[in-house]
């Protein structure tokens, strides 16, 4: 929700640029801290959802680590002040030179992601002298029940280390001494909503899968049970702050822990997607033969997720907000300007009588935005701007 005050200082504005309401940011962090502690349940920001340094600074002083998928995250997380030891490696593609460096930074962990992997990362530390930290990442076989490309528990997906080489990799890491065998890491998936059924079912399976290993002898400190706490995209004001409690509450009612054990998560859309908006301008109103096209200022390379997943984002009117007479609601198609006919935030979309000049805010925008953008079309891209420095 947008105050009056907030629109008029964007009227100002260059446009397009991400707004980062940072008092529902720390909001957010407040409740995710209070319940993580609570549960006594150890927090990482999944980086990838969104790198600013502001956000990332805050949560590492709140004592967050970091769940990075890169060595530049990794560089990036030490650099915004989240101790090494809080940060962990994932991914199923670390390069030589990416495990090299995060193994200089001294980085807490790596999730593994394949036999090969472990062997490599064996022989860096070894040749370092070092003892590196490793959680090895199982894939489950659960449906997450979401979109086919954030989907990453199921045996088709590529990540993971699956049933059948579980006897090899017991084998294995008793062979690689220059591991310490930390824990089992699980991500199923992301943009969950149906948190109570799937979660209680990755806690389920996780709990059976740490047993086997514990009955070869492993022992099992950290299940991390990776990210994907779903958010509202379609109303953004009806659930700002995620509901952590359930999320939390499912996994202490389904994950039984022998004492010394801990359970880590990996949150990245819920932490950063609600506190940031996309503001546009409207460019042009034009009649089409069949519809009203409302043409943004802001195209699909500044915010992919409608383009790439047809992902819902609420789209809101925020001059209209401000207007004294209310404007009777016309169906808009509202697209972008890219050259592509997929640049489209909505079709068929209910707007108050938009005109060249409104502001457009689109909402849940803080997560798998501004760093999934690039410069298609050589479009500019949009920067930051922080709630806390506009007045
Ligand atoms: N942990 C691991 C191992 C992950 O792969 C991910 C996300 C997370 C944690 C954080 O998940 P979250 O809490 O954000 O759901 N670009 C897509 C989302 C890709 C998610 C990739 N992995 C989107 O815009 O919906």
């Amino acid at each position: 929700m947008f105050d009056i005050s907030h629109i008029h200082a964007f009227g100002e504005m260059d446009t397009p640029f991400y707004f980062y309401d940072m008092d529902l940011f720390r909001r957010t962090v407040a409740e995710l801290e209070s319940l993580s502690s609570r549960h006594g349940i150890k927090v990482h920001y999944a980086v990838k959802a969104n790198t600013q340094e502001r956000l990332m600074r805050f949560l590492s002083s709140r004592g967050f680590g970091a769940d990075c998928v890169s060595g530049n995250e990794v560089l990036h997380a030490c650099a915004c002040g989240f101790a090494p030891e809080n940060v962990v490696f994932a991914g199923v593609g670390k390069s030589d030179r990416e495990i090299m460096e995060s193994l200089d930074c001294r980085i807490g962990m790596f999730n593994c992601e394949s036999l090969q992997e472990i062997s490599v990362i064996n022989a860096f530390a070894a040749s370092l002298g070092l003892k590196a930290g490793v959680s090895v990442r199982i894939n489950p076989d659960i449906d997450a029940h979401t979109h086919k490309y954030v989907t990453t528990g199921l045996y088709e997906n590529k990540f993971g280390i699956s049933r059948h080489e579980f006897e090899p990799l017991v084998d294995l890491l008793g062979q690689c001494g220059s591991l310490e065998l930390r824990g089992l890491h699980f991500h199923i998936g992301s943009q969950i909503t149906d948190v109570e059924k799937v979660y209680s079912l990755e806690c389920v399976r996780a709990a059976e899968i740490v047993r086997w290993f514990e009955d070869k002898g492993l022992e099992i400190r950290n299940i991390d049970l990776g990210g994907g706490l779903g958010v509202n995209y379609e109303e953004p004001d009806a659930e700002p702050v995620p509901d952590f409690a359930t999320w939390f509450r499912t996994i202490e009612r389904n994950l039984p822990l022998r004492p010394g054990q801990t359970v880590h998560v990996e949150p990245g859309r819920s932490v950063v997607a609600q506190c940031g908006t996309l503001i546009s301008r409207v460019l042009f109103v034009k009649s089409g033969e069949t519809k009203t096209f409302l043409i943004l200022d802001a195209g699909m390379n500044d915010l992919v997720r409608p383009a790439l997943y047809g992902a819902y984002h609420k789209v809101e009117n925020l001059s209209a907000a401000d207007r004294s007479a209310p404007a009777e609601d016309q169906v808009y198609d509202v697209v972008g300007p890219v050259c592509e006919s997929g640049d489209v935030w909505g079709a068929g979309r209910l707007l108050p009588l938009s005109v060249r000049g409104d502001l457009i805010g689109i909402r849940s925008a803080g997560a798998y935005g501004q760093v999934m953008a690039s410069r298609y079309n050589l479009r500019d891209l949009a920067p930051a701007v922080f709630s806390d420095d506009l007045f």
